[in-house]
């Protein structure tokens, strides 16, 4: 075992602030990676302040992060696709039994003996898992990513959630060329759902409660946006969208979307809000819409989705801060105000 830097919350009100935590020593399956960048997702911030305390409580300290490009430093006897030097990535999973249904399909994510990369059960060190925010982490080489290397390791960081996530359901959904695609919610996950959508070949329409996030959203590929909070601006879309990603993270009126769906249209929740929503069934049954979940996607999904970026040199439009700032991050992300990703240079835990 060893110690490695971190910044971890003591509770749902403190600040996170600099620690030290244990990791294992490489097993023969494992790789050991020195992160160089992680992204700071708004799941982050809801464990971190305890609000989905009915699914997921948060265990204190809680060190967050799942969006992490690093360089392998060390790897067990039985490793094979990874070497010391090579530019690794781990997403919000870190283990799973590898055996069940799930698994088999490729959908880890839907593992009953799945574990996330932070604030789960440890089965190595017991407590709990300890995520990104810190200068290292021993990761089952399944559960380790390749990035291409004509990405920027600080703008392809946030892929491993706030890519997988967007990528997945539209992929499922069949996003593209002929289509009317929606994304609500101009943040992390939201502006990598416009440059999906687009590079897809989907006509893409973004709801945004930010008028000032216009001319941005029309830069990442956006064809059209609209101000959801004009009633009328909304109402010229009704019955029209064929396909709604909502990454919102706060409260919000989804019956508002509902409408906007044509005859067997779908609204798919990737955002997870502290509070359950009110759902008008009238506004699925005429239009015979539906509304879905998605959670994140399978390690094979994912590395296709990296696969891609690498192909259309896509990544995410990053604000870099040295974990110092992670604070002050936080309270930014609350309010809409990143663009559109906070990535955190983990070179700046060194002088901790
Ligand atoms: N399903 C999954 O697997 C998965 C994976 C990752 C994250 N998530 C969840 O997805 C959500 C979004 O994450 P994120 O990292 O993209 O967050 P984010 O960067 O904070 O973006 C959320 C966006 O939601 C909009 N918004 C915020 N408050 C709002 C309000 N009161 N009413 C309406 N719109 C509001 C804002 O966009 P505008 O300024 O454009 O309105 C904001 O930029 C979070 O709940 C997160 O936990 C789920
Ligand atoms: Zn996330
Ligand atoms: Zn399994």
């Amino acid at each position: 075992m060893y110690k490695a830097k971190a910044y971890a919350a003591g509770s749902a009100s403190s600040p996170l602030a600099s620690t030290t935590v244990t990791r294992r020593d490489p097993t023969e399956r494992d790789v050991q990676i020195e992160i160089l960048f992680c992204g700071i997702c708004h799941s982050d911030l809801h464990q971190v302040r305890n609000e989905w305390s009915n699914v997921m409580p948060t265990v204190y300290p809680c060190v967050p992060g799942h969006e992490i490009v690093g360089r392998v430093t060390r790897v067990g006897s039985a490793v094979t696709g990874f070497k010391p030097g090579d530019l690794a990535a781990v997403g919000c999973m870190v283990d799973s039994d590898r055996t069940c249904s799930e698994c088999q399909a490729g959908l880890e994510q839907f593992c009953p003996n799945l574990t996330l990369t932070y604030n789960f059960p440890d089965k190595h060190l017991g407590g709990v898992t300890y995520g990104g925010y810190s200068d290292g982490i021993v990761v089952d080489e399944h559960f380790v990513l390749r990035v291409p290397s004509n990405l920027d390791p600080a703008g392809a960081a946030p892929l491993l959630c706030a890519g997988i996530t967007t990528y997945s359901p539209m992929r499922r959904r069949g996003v593209g060329k002929g289509k009317k695609v929606g994304v609500v919610g101009l943040g992390g996950l939201g502006h990598m759902a416009v440059k999906f959508a687009h590079a897809f070949g989907a006509r893409v329409v973004v709801f945004t409660t930010s008028p000032n996030k216009k001319e941005d959203a029309l830069r990442l590929g956006a064809d059209e946006v609209v101000v959801s909070r004009n009633a009328d601006e909304m109402q010229r879309h009704a019955g029209s969208v064929d396909f709604i990603l909502d990454a919102v993270s706060a409260d919000h009126d989804i019956n508002a979307y509902i409408q906007l769906l044509r005859r067997d249209g779908n609204i798919t929740l990737v955002g997870a809000p502290e509070k359950p929503f009110a759902v008008a069934g009238f506004g699925l049954l005429f239009g015979r819409r539906s509304l879905s979940g998605s959670l994140i996607g399978g390690i094979p999904e994912t590395q296709e989705m990296l696969d891609f970026c690498g192909a259309n040199n896509i990544t995410a439009d990053v604000e870099v801060i040295p974990i110092q700032k992670v604070n002050e991050a936080y309270e930014r992300l609350l309010n809409a105000d990143v663009k559109y990703r906070f990535s955190i240079d983990m070179a700046s835990l060194k002088s901790e």
